[in-house]
C-alpha cells in the first residue's frame, strides 16, 4: 500500500548560519524522507527559514539593510548549506509568504470566532531610548536571586534560577542600555487553559510523542494530573516595531514569531501544492488519511507538542501523526564551542574540503530516535568513517571491480547465480526488510550496525576465496569470476541499505554498477547474470585527521591566547559544565610559540581593568608612523581616540564598522601624534611579529559600551 507522508523539520531562525547542531536535525529527517521514498511511498518533505521577531528586525537595522534584504540573503545561504549536505527539501520556503499570512490569519480568526482569543492588558518593560517594548531575552541584570551581573531576563545563568525580567534588579535594555519603564498594553491570548484545550491536550498528545517516552514525560510534567489546570493561556501578540505579520483588525499589534512559525509547515506545503497541483486538504484536511510527521529538537517540544495541536484541532485542521524529538548536539562530550572551535558552521565544514557523507554516515550510526543527546567525538568520528565505510563497505567494490574490467571485460558471471550467492552469503537479501524496519522505526543507529555486519560477513567471503590468490592460478577464471560476480552483487545490496543515508555515493556506486536508480524493492534480487559493469573509480577517501584539525581551528575563535584572557570562572560555585569549559581553555594548546602564562592575579586585580566593547568608527593612516593606525572608537556614550600598533596586520578600510574590545580606563597618554585614550586588545605571538596580529571581536549582538569581563 503506498502512504501518503508529509514531513517536515523546524525552520531555523533567519539569523544565523547553520551549524553542525542543526544538521542532526536535517540529516536525521532527510534520511528519513529518502528511505521512504525508496520504498515507493508518497512523500513529501517541507522546511522553511523562520523569518519573524525582534532579533531579525534588530540585526537588519545593525546591518542597516531592510528585514527583508536580510531574510533573503540568509535563505540563499540556508538553501546553499542545506544543499550542501545533500538535504533534499521538496520545498524550502519562508514564514514572510502569502501562504502562512493566509494561514495564519485563517487560524487565528477561526480561534477567535471559536472564543478561544482573549485581549488582556499586561505590564511590560519598554525601551524608552528605542521606543520598543524588550522581549525577555533583551533585558539584562542582577539575578534577583544570587546577584550575579549581566544576566538575562528570564533566566540567570550563574545559578540557574527562572524569574520574570521584572524581577531583576538594576534592569537595562540589551538594545540600548537604557532603564527600561514598565508600560502597559493590549496582548492577545490563545487560551489554553479553556476547557476545551485542556481536555483535548489530554486526550490527543500522548499519542502524538507515541514512542517517545521522554516526551510522554515531559508533557505529563507540562499537563499535570487530571483536573489539574496548569496550562496557562499563551501571549501570542507583540506591539510594533516588530518585523511580522499584523493581526486583522488590531491595528500595531503583531502575531508572536512562535505562532507563525509553525503555520510555516503549512505555507510551504502550500506553496508546493502550487507547484506540483497537489491536493492541500488531503494533508490537512479533518479526517485526512494522510501522515503528517515534525521532526524537533527537543527545546521546542512545548510548542509542538502542546500549543501546536491545540491551534489547529480548534481551528479545524487535521494534527500531527508523531512529533519526533531528537536531543542535542555535543562535540567531544562538551556543549558546541567558539573558543574552542567546535562550533562548526555547515560552510566551513564544507569549504574545508570535508566530505558531507562523512557527517551523514556518522549521525546516522549515533540516532537511534530517542531524545538522548548525541555527541560527535572527533576522534571516533575519523576511525569510524575509515574503518566502517572505507575500509568496509567500499572495499568491497574496489577488490572486486578490478579483476571483472580487466579480465573479464566488464562482465559479471556466475554459476547458478541465484543459489549460489544464497548460499555463499547467507541472509543477505533478507536482511533487508529488518533494515526497513530500523529506518522506519528511525533507529539508524541500528540499521548501520546490521548493515555493517553484512559487510563484515563478505569480506570474511573474500579473505575465503582471496580473488588476488585466484588471478594468479592457472585454471581458476570462472572462479575468480564467479566470487569477484558475487562480491558486486553483495556490493549493490549494501549500496541500496545505505543509500538513504548517502545519497551522492550510491548514485556514483548506481553508475558503476550500471543500474538505474535503486529502490528499496530491487534489494529482492540480483544484477541479471551476464550483466556489464562501468570502470570503477574510487568511490571515497578517508579522513586524514589533519582536515580535523584544520576545521576546528577554522572555527576557532581568537579569544584565549593572552594571558589575561584565562580569568577565573565570574562566580563561586561554578556549574559543573562551567568548570569543565573552563579547564578546556585552561589547557588548550595555543598556537605557534607559547607565551608562558602570567603569575596568578585576583579576581579584584583583574576587575581594576575595564574593558568595552566599541565600535570602530574610523580608522586613518597616521601620517610618518610605520606601525600605527588612529582609530576612532565609540563606546555607546562617548568617542575615543586611539593609536593602535595593527598597521602590519590591517588596512584601515577593513576595520571601519567593526567591533570590538578596548581598556576604557588606561590613563591617556601622549604620543607623537597626538593622545592616545585607551587601547584595543589583539592576539598576536610573543615576539608581536608572526604570524601576525589578530584583533578581538565580541559575538554578534553586542554592543558599543557593554562591559567585558
Ligand atoms: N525557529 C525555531 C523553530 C521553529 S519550528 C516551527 C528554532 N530554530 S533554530 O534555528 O534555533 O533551530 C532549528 C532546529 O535545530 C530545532 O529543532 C533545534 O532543536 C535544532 N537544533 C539547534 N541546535 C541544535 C543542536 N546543537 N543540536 C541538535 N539540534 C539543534 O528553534
Ligand atoms: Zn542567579
Amino acid at each position: 500500500m503506498t502512504r501518503k507522508i508529509l514531513v517536515t523539520s523546524a525552520l531555523p531562525y533567519a539569523n544565523g548560519a547553520i551549524h553542525l547542531g542543526h544538521l542532526v536535525e536535517y540529516i536525521q529527517t532527510d534520511i528519513w524522507t529518502r528511505f521512504q521514498k525508496m520504498r515507493g511511498h508518497e512523500c513529501w518533505y517541507v522546511c522553511a527559514d523562520d523569518t519573524h521577531g525582534t532579533p531579525i528586525m534588530l540585526r537588519a537595522e545593525k546591518e542597516g539593510i531592510s528585514p527583508e534584504a536580510l531574510i533573503a540573503r540568509v535563505h540563499a545561504e540556508h538553501s546553499r548549506d542545506f544543499a550542501g549536505f545533500h538535504v533534499a527539501f521538496d520545498n524550502y520556503h519562508t514564514t514572510h509568504s502569502d501562504e502562512t499570512r493566509f494561514y495564519s490569519e485563517d487560524i487565528y480568526g477561526k480561534l477567535k470566532a471559536a472564543g478561544l482569543i482573549e485581549v488582556r492588558s499586561i505590564e511590560q518593560f519598554y525601551d524608552p531610548v528605542k521606543n520598543m517594548f524588550l522581549p525577555d531575552r533583551f533585558i539584562k541584570g542582577e539575578c534577583p536571586k544570587c546577584g550575579a551581573k549581566d544576566q538575562y531576563g528570564d533566566a540567570c545563568e550563574s545559578c540557574g534560577a527562572a524569574y520574570a525580567p521584572t524581577e531583576l534588579k538594576n534592569p537595562y535594555s540589551a538594545v540600548s542600555g537604557a532603564k527600561p519603564e514598565l508600560r502597559s498594553s493590549d496582548h492577545y491570548f490563545f487560551k489554553l487553559s479553556d476547557p476545551r484545550c485542556q481536555e483535548f491536550l489530554r486526550r490527543a498528545t500522548r499519542a502524538v510523542c507515541e514512542n517517545q517516552p521522554e516526551a510522554i514525560n515531559k508533557l505529563q510534567e507540562w499537563l499535570g494530573e487530571p483536573g489539574e489546570n496548569k496550562l496557562t493561556d499563551w501571549d501570542i501578540s507583540r506591539d510594533a516595531p516588530y518585523f511580522g505579520f499584523e493581526i486583522p483588525g488590531a491595528p500595531g499589534k503583531f502575531f508572536y514569531v512562535w505562532l507563525d512559525a509553525p503555520i510555516g509547515y503549512m505555507g510551504s506545503f502550500k506553496n508546493l501544492c502550487k507547484k506540483k497541483g497537489l491536493d492541500f486538504d488531503a494533508f490537512w484536511g479533518k479526517g485526512s488519511q494522510a501522515e503528517l510527521y515534525h521532526f524537533i529538537g527537543k527545546d521546542i517540544l512545548y510548542f509542538h507538542a502542546l500549543f501546536w495541536p491545540a491551534e489547529l484541532e480548534h481551528a479545524g485542521y487535521r494534527i500531527p501523526t508523531s512529533v519526533f524529538a531528537h536531543g542535542f548536539l555535543t562535540v567531544d562530550g562538551a556543549k558546541m564551542s567558539k573558543s574552542r572551535g567546535t562550533f562548526i558552521t555547515a560552510e566551513s565544514y564544507l569549504t574545508q574540503g570535508l566530505n558531507p557523507e562523512w557527517l551523514r554516515y556518522y549521525f546516522a550510526a549515533k540516532l537511534n530516535g530517542s531524545m538522548e543527546d548525541i555527541d560527535l567525538n572527533l576522534d571516533d568520528f575519523v576511525s569510524r568513517v575509515n574503518s566502517d565505510l572505507v575500509g568496509k563497505y567500499i572495499n568491497i567494490a574496489s577488490r572486486a571491480a578490478g579483476f571483472i574490467a580487466k579480465r573479464f571485460g566488464g562482465k559479471l558471471d556466475a554459476r547458478h547465480l541465484n543459489e549460489t550467492f544464497r548460499a555463499e552469503l547467507p541472509g543477505l537479501i533478507e536482511a533487508g526488510e529488518e533494515i526497513a524496519a530500523q529506518y522506519e522505526a528511525r533507529d539508524f543507529a541500528r540499521a548501520l550496525r546490521r548493515v555493517m555486519a553484512l559487510a563484515d560477513q563478505i569480506n570474511q567471503y573474500v579473505d575465503k576465496h582471496q580473488p588476488w590468490q585466484l588471478a594468479k592460478q592457472e585454471g581458476q577464471d570462472a572462479k575468480l569470476q564467479e566470487v569477484c560476480s558475487l562480491l558486486i552483487n553483495a556490493f549493490r545490496l549494501l549500496t541500496i541499505y545505505l543509500k538513504p543515508v548517502l545519497p551522492k555515493l550510491a548514485q556514483r556506486a548506481e553508475e558503476f554498477l550500471n543500474v538505474a536508480p535503486l529502490h528499496w524493492a530491487d534489494a529482492g534480487h540480483l544484477l541479471p547474470p551476464a550483466h556489464l559493469i562501468n570502470a570503477y573509480e574510487h568511490l571515497m577517501q578517508r579522513i586524514d585527521p589533519k582536515q580535523i584539525e584544520a576545521l576546528v581551528a577554522a572555527n576557532r575563535e581568537s579569544l584565549a591566547p593572552t594571558s589575561a584572557a584565562v580569568a577565573p570562572a565570574p562566580t563561586p560555585e561554578p556549574s559543573p559544565q562551567r568548570k569543565a569549559q573552563h579547564q578546556q581553555a585552561t589547557e588548550d594548546k595555543t598556537q605557534g610559540q607559547a607565551e608562558p602564562k602570567a603569575q596568578h592575579i585576583s579576581i579584584d586585580d583583574f576587575a581594576k581593568v575595564d574593558l568595552r566593547i566599541a565600535r570602530i568608527a574610523d580608522a586613518k593612516h597616521v601620517e610618518g608612523a610605520d606601525k600605527l593606525i588612529q582609530l576612532t572608537l565609540d563606546l555607546g556614550t562617548e568617542t575615543r581616540n586611539v593609536f593602535a600598533g595593527i598597521k602590519s596586520a590591517y588596512d584601515p578600510a577593513q576595520l571601519v564598522g567593526r567591533l570590538t574590545v578596548m581598556v576604557a580606563n588606561l590613563a591617556p597618554r601622549k604620543m607623537k601624534f597626538g593622545m592616545s585614550e585607551g587601547m584595543v586588545l589583539a592576539a598576536s605571538d610573543a615576539d608581536g611579529k608572526s604570524p601576525g596580529i589578530y584583533l578581538l571581536s565580541p559575538d554578534s549582538g553586542a554592543q558599543p559600551g557593554m562591559r567585558v569581563k
